[in-house]
Formats: structure tokens, sequence, C-alpha cells
């Protein structure tokens, strides 16, 4: 018998991991980390002082139900504790997700240009990812709708999506809800909702609390600024959230993480500054770099999708290059189908300042 060790389920040698937003340049300054659209604000100091608070007691297990954490979101929004769940970040939720419900045989769809953690997961559950093209950098949801067949158990939407930045209001994701079979589920990852300012728009609670195959995903990441910590939560259907509980580990979110996100929830004061700081910035970052004569993607995130030419010297890449002997990260969204494009996080006012300055000078304007 040939040598050739242990082999993997099928799909998994299909993935191409997951690469983060890098956050260091050569030369050992300390760069501007616009690659990963963490808040410039960084975390509640509140989050900070209840994460200390946890170190003397390290030896301990955590609350495997997290019941702190989930009674204070509850609380927070009204919602019944027992169908939340909550994760090593949102990206557990999602692979939970698809462990639980797709497998061999069996289809997940996302859009085009949706988040990559989707295909991972469903590739990662021996499930089929099946990829829906965008119209205008936008989710399409006649498209989607087009594509469900009796194979499709997940529908997975970013709303807002990253790296686009685009959304798709409350009324397209009813439409895109109502043409779905029962026995889909309805995956609304709203990572960025709360930076979300557009009346029509709505994060997916309404979905969840009138359906029993929608399921909202959220993040401590990024308004509340805990991305090191982990911490994400999904609110489900009963039904779903069982599901969920099965097949989580038993502590797979650490004491420390809950303290600092009951805190955090709780610091409206924390989350409205990073909304105002992005209210002012985002507007401001997009006209100056449309200024320079180069497209951005309209955005309701904390973050711009730039389209660069497709001439030589021009490209994303050189772009990238250019800002990177500056100090400044963006990220390259090559592997989201966007090989002109760099996403860029708003950031600090200096930080966004910067990022103008070294365009323009890259672009030849000063
Ligand atoms: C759309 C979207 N969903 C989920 C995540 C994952 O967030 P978390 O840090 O909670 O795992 C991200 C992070 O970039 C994201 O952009």
């Amino acid at each position: 018998m040939a040598n050739t060790g242990p082999v993997p389920q099928p799909g998994i040698l299909e993935i191409n991991a997951y690469v983060p937003g890098e956050s260091a340049v050569p030369g050992g300054v300390t760069p501007i980390k616009l690659s990963s659209n963490e808040s410039p604000l960084g975390p509640s100091p509140k989050a900070v002082a209840a994460y200390k608070a946890e170190a003397g007691e390290l030896h301990r297990y955590p609350d495997g139900a997290a019941s702190a954490l989930r009674n204070a979101i509850a609380r927070k929004y009204g919602l019944d504790a027992g169908r939340i769940v909550c994760g090593c970040g949102s990206d557990e939720l999602i692979n939970l997700i698809a462990h639980a419900y797709v497998g061999p045989g069996e289809e997940a769809i996302y859009s085009e240009h949706g988040f990559l953690m989707y295909k991972i997961a469903t590739l990662s559950s021996g499930g089929t990812p099946v990829s829906v093209p965008e119209k205008g950098y936008r989710a399409d949801v006649d498209a989607i709708l087009a594509r469900v067949s009796p194979k499709t158990k997940i529908v997975f939407l970013a709303n807002p999506n990253n790296p686009t930045g685009t959304y798709l209001p409350h009324e397209e994701v009813r439409r895109l809800h109502r043409g779905l079979p029962s026995g889909t589920l309805l995956v609304l990852d709203a990572a960025y909702c709360e930076y979300v300012r557009r009346n029509d728009y709505e994060a997916g609670l309404e979905l969840v609390a009138t359906t029993n195959n929608t399921v909202m995903t959220r993040t401590f990441s990024k308004i509340y600024g805990l991305a090191a910590v982990r911490l994400g939560w999904a609110y489900c259907p009963a039904a779903v959230a069982d599901v969920l509980n099965r097949v989580r580990g038993p502590f797979n979110v650490t004491a420390p993480a809950i303290a600092a996100g009951v805190a955090a929830m709780e610091d409206s004061a924390h989350v409205e500054a990073a909304v105002a700081h992005n209210e002012k910035w985002l507007p401001w970052v997009t006209a100056e770099i449309e200024k320079l004569g180069l497209e951005v993607t309209p955005s309701v995130g904390n973050f711009v999708l730039i389209h660069f030419p497709a001439h030589k010297g021009r490209r994303a890449s050189a772009a990238d290059d250019f800002l990177k002997s500056r100090g400044i990260i963006m990220r390259r969204v090559a592997a989201y189908g966007l090989p002109n494009c760099l996403r860029m996080t708003i950031g600090t006012e200096d930080d966004n300042r910067k990022v103008i300055a070294a365009l323009s000078s890259w672009l030849g304007r000063s």
C-alpha cells in the first residue's frame, strides 16, 4: 500500500486559506494599519477594564453558556437570550452554521464579491460553494434566486458586504427571503450594521423574529473595537440555536471576552462616538479619493473599495507597494475577484489625511 499519510476530507484541499490583513511594513516603522476594518477609536476603556479584571481567574473555565453576555445583548436589543449563540468571532459562527447545515452534494450560495469565509466554511463542511454574479458590486437578489435549487442549504449574505461596502435595503432582503424554500437557511451577516445610516436598512432582527429559516450574525470586532478577543453572536430561530449549541465547543468563548463584551455592550457612548467618527470621515475619504480621479464604490461600512486603472504603473498592486513604502497598509482584494482594487479602512483623522497625501503624491499631483 502506498504510504500517502492521512488524507483530508473532500473539499479541504480546495480551500485557499484566508489571508488576514497585513500588519507590518518593511523598515520597522509603525505602520498605519488600514487593512482589517478595525476601529480607529479602539475598544471602550470600560471593556478593557473588565477584560483586565478577569486576570485573577484565569484558572477557571468560563461560563460555557456565556449567560452574562447573552443577557446583555438580549437587554440591549430586546431579544430572547435563549436564541442568542455566542462564538469565537462571527467566523466561528459562520463555520458552525456551515458544518451543521451543508454537506456533500449540497450547496451554499454567496455573492460574487462576498466575504471569503462563506466559501471556506462551505468547502470545509464538504459542501459546494456557489458564487452568484453581482450587479454594480451589489448582491443581485434575482440572480441568487435563479440559482437556488433543491440542493441549496444556505444563502450567505453579508449586509453590508465586505469588501465592497454596498448593502441591500430591507425590502430586497425580504424579497430574497420570500423566494427561498423553507429548508434553505438565510444567513444575514451584519458585521458592519452599526455603521449603516440608511432608513431602508435593517440588520436582520425582524426576519429572524418572524421566520424559522433566517439567522443574523454580529461581531464585536468592528465597531466595538474588540477584534483581539474574538467575539461574535448569532440571533437564531430556537431550533437553529439548539443545533449550534450542540456542535459548538462547550467553552468556545473565553471569560475575559465575555467580560469585555458585556462592558462594551453597555457603553453606548463609545459606540456612538465610533459612529460619529465614521459619519464624518467616510464621506471625507470618499470625496478626497474621488477628487484624485480614482473611483470609489459608495460604502455604508467603515471602509471603502478603491478602484485603480488597469494600466501598468497605476494598478492597485503598484499603489499598494507605494503606500507600504509610506508605512500605510491597505488590503489587496484580488482573492475577492477585485484585482484592481484596494480596500481601505477609515482610520483616525491623521491616518486618513496621510493616505490622501500619499495617494496624491503617488498620482503625481503634489
Ligand atoms: C462581513 C464579515 N463577516 C464576518 C467577519 C468576521 O468577523 P469576526 O472577527 O467576528 O470573526 C468579518 C471580518 O472581517 C467580515 O468582514
